[in-house]
């Protein structure tokens, strides 16, 4: 087998080759590649399909694979300021209230540099995912007889069965809506339920992800805090009241970032608000299937009595941030509503797709991932909490969840800037997430997010909890 770095010096040897063809000649048949580079026909495949996508080759079918001609350049950069008018000016351009701020995300799906260890990921490291199962899955549902054949737009009838069955007796699969991860299944959820220029309350902090999608949607994102036993119910009626609005969106489950549970005794008074205000509750629940172990409160829409709960339950987490499937949960109106904006959005999942998630968790090497996931991380989470005691121990860990993958950590008062102390972390050779975007407005404190699942290894973790404490002295603070 061939690794990267093989594949690139075969591309970059056969790129310098074909330079120096004639336009028109042929190159060397694949079989003849494979055997001068000693590698596998994939490998030789995708360097060819490199070349083509340069424009320095084309395939003819049935023939061979040619030195192209030249193609017209260019042009080096284009004047596009007429943009900046288009996409603002009003009337015709998009409303004030509508912002499109993706900076929070963007910073959440970074490719880290060479060499920095990732404590910033929302996403486990590809270590921690079932590579095997879910190739074998991939190859098993890619053979299912009408694999390439167009889904119901609700997904395909088995796996909403088993997305029923698995969220608990609430749900009938005819309540299920197959849709492209949980943050697809936000924005959908936000456009069907609010208006623009509508509230929509949410965590005070939260998950930027939701915070870009309300204000995509132009609605506005009203805070409510949240403490360690998650959202403080008095404030929720109260918030409902001021802001008349109609949703509010909660994790109650390893709270992202904060990592609360909202408390049994919490539940019922969270729906009861709701009611009185005529309001939608979304529970996303992102990480279900990152509990350490212990046991957990079923979700919350166990306990809906009249269709308030919207709830969000993605694979992503627990399998591959490319396994973009999760179940969306609505009764009534609200399901109809839904699924057109699924309709209009993506038509529907891709079938291949929904059936290797099917074929994923309905195999044995599921339940094994899931506890073995479950014990490296409850390990990597101590092994984060014991290193941040003994390198950084001027930083408060808020909590420690049993359950989830990232811990939130309060800066001291005199810290220097979070954005500061970030950058001085990225110099030092480790990616932490700045606590700021994780409010809608002014932040309670300083804060730093530090996922311990993004490590290649337990042993990365502490490498980065060192490297952090590194850059924080670096930065000046004590
Ligand atoms: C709370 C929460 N919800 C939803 C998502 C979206 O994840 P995905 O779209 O991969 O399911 C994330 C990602 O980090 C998250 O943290």
């Amino acid at each position: 087998m061939f690794d990267s770095s093989s594949s690139e010096k075969i591309l970059k040897d056969l790129r310098d080759e074909v330079k120096r063809y004639p336009i028109g000649v042929k190159l060397p048949s694949n079989r003849e590649l494979v055997k001068r580079y000693q590698a596998s026909a994939g490998t030789v495949s995708r360097a060819i399909a490199a070349l083509a996508a340069e424009g320095l080759v084309d395939a003819v079918p049935g023939s061979g694979v040619f030195r192209a001609r030249e193609r017209a350049k260019r042009p080096g950069t284009m004047d596009c300021s007429w943009q900046e008018v288009s996409l603002n000016a009003e009337p015709g351009g998009l409303p004030a209230t509508v912002r499109h701020d993706a900076a929070s995300l963007l910073a959440y799906l970074q490719t880290p540099p060479p060499g920095a260890m990732d404590l910033a990921s929302g996403y486990p490291h590809s270590s921690l995912q079932p590579e095997q199962a879910l190739s074998s899955a991939h190859a098993r549902a890619g053979r299912r007889p009408g694999a390439w054949t167009r889904p119901p737009v609700e997904g395909i009838a088995e796996l909403r069965e088993w997305f029923a069955r698995d969220i608990g007796s609430a749900p009938s699969p005819s309540d299920v809506l197959i849709c492209a991860g949980g943050q697809s299944a936000l924005v959908c959820t936000l456009r069907s339920l609010a208006q623009p220029g509508a509230a929509v309350l949410v965590e005070s902090p939260t998950y930027p992800g939701v915070l870009a999608a309300a204000r995509a949607a132009g609605l506005r994102p009203v805070p409510v805090p949240v403490d360690a036993d998650g959202v403080r119910v008095e404030l929720l009626a109260k918030a409902f009241t001021s802001s008349g609005a109609g949703v509010f969106v909660c994790q109650p489950l390893f709270q992202n970032p904060t990592g609360a549970t909202l408390a049994a005794e919490r539940r019922a008074p969270v729906l009861e608000a709701a009611r009185a205000a005529g309001a939608f509750v979304v529970e996303d629940d992102f990480v279900r299937r990152l509990g350490h172990g212990a046991p957990l409160l079923a979700p919350l829409v166990e306990d809906d009595q009249d269709g308030r709960v919207v709830h969000i339950h993605s694979l992503t987490k627990a399998t591959s941030p490319n396994l973009r499937i999760a179940a969306l949960v609505a009764r009534g109106a609200a399901f109809e509503r839904l699924r057109t904006a699924q309709v209009i959005d993506n038509f529907f999942v891709p079938k291949t797709l929904q059936e290797t998630a099917l074929e994923l968790v309905g195999s044995p090497a599921w339940p094994r991932h899931l506890r073995s996931l479950a014990a490296e991380l409850r390990e990597r989470k101590e092994l984060a909490v014991a290193a941040l005691g003994e390198h950084l121990p001027e930083f408060e860990v808020t909590l420690v969840p049993k359950g989830g993958y990232h811990l939130w950590l309060r800066l001291p008062e005199d810290s220097p800037a979070e954005t500061d102390v970030v950058a001085s972390a990225r110099r030092a050779g480790v990616l932490v997430t700045a606590g700021g975007p994780y409010f809608a407005s002014e932040p309670s404190a300083r804060f730093l997010r530090l996922s311990y699942a993004a490590a290649p290894s337990a042993a990365g973790v502490r490498d980065g909890v060192r490297r952090l404490a590194e850059g924080w002295r670096s930065v000046g603070a004590s």
